[in-house]
């Protein structure tokens, strides 16, 4: 029964102070739902407005490429750095520990592989697994300009809606095809297209020229892929351009953990685009973390 001791009327209502009326801090985003927001806000720094995910989700059609070989033994450290972290739910289950209370970006389209046309995805998991694993958002691959490019859009149409049932938010990426150039005017095309289909925010390719003007175009938040392993300088150069030019973060891979120490390259990543350090500080920091990991090793054996 509840307790009706001692009720005490109300007394201060500070009906000086205006009701807030603050609008959200991500891009696009502020007429969603409150669910949508509180997902997005795990997944994005209300602070700094950016966010630093891991992608380790490489497996869906690559299998156990250079670096995912045990997700159990190289990527469960490094969750710790990364805001969010981009996974199958099937390495998600067999591989990482409930108990971490990262937001997870789930990969939701899948059904093709390496050996075969990569456009040709299907929607691979069901809206009621994705709310029954908690995760945050839902990772769709578009193939503008694939072979299949209509029915990956068809992909990203039917994951928006089943999201926007449930409140959860749709991450689309933008897959590139071989034969197709990563200049501004390809990535503005295929990320404007993604947002228009209503995505709630985008991931995509960094390029040299005109990079503003992709993120100035995408109404939603753009992250960028870190794409095949480069020198660690460069990656963080990338990243800190990139965010210079306007994108909300990184989602990166291989420039992670493919690299000789994974987990001081994260914290690198993180000190540019949370703390705008410029990369070649940033690169001194993961040279000092990556000396006293390799340090604690020699002291160990
Ligand atoms: C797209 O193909 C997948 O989501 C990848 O696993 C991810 O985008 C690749 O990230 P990165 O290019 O940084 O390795």
């Amino acid at each position: 029964m509840p307790d009706v001791d001692d009720v005490q009327d109300g007394k201060n209502f500070h009906l000086g102070v205006p009701a807030q009326t603050n609008s959200f801090f991500l891009k696009g985003s502020n007429s969603l739902d409150w669910g949508m927001k509180n997902r997005l806000a795990r997944i994005f720094n209300p602070v700094t407005g950016r966010s630093v995910m891991l992608a380790v989700d490489h497996g869906y059609f690559q299998g156990p490429t250079t670096g995912l070989e045990r997700i159990d033994v190289s990527i469960v450290p490094l969750i710790a750095y990364a805001d969010a972290l981009m996974i199958t739910r099937g390495a998600l289950r067999t591989c990482v520990p409930a108990e971490i209370s990262k937001p997870v970006v789930l990969r939701s389209t899948g059904g093709q592989s390496i050996l075969k046309e990569l456009s040709n995805e299907l929607v691979a998991v069901d809206i009621e697994d994705v709310v029954r694993i908690n995760a945050s958002a839902m990772a769709v691959q578009v193939y503008i300009g694939g072979e299949y490019e209509h029915k990956s859009i068809g992909n990203l149409v039917k994951i928006v809606d089943a999201g926007n049932r449930h409140g959860v938010p749709t991450l689309a990426v933008t897959g590139v095809g071989k034969d197709m150039v990563r200049d501004a005017k390809y990535l503005g095309l295929a990320t404007r297209i993604c947002a228009e289909m209503g995505a709630h925010f985008v991931k995509t390719y960094y390029c040299d020229k005109g990079f503003e003007r992709v993120t100035a175009a995408c109404p939603v938040p753009v992250l960028i892929a870190g794409g095949k392993k480069l020198a660690e300088l460069d990656a963080l150069k990338m990243a800190y351009q990139a965010t210079e030019q306007g994108a909300a973060g990184v989602d990166m891979g291989r420039n992670v953990f493919q690299c000789e120490a994974p987990s001081a390259m994260i914290q690198a990543v993180r000190a540019v685009v949370h703390e705008r350090e410029r990369p070649e500080k940033a690169y001194d920091f993961y040279l000092s973390l990556k000396n006293v990991a390799a340090k604690t090793i020699s002291t160990r054996s």
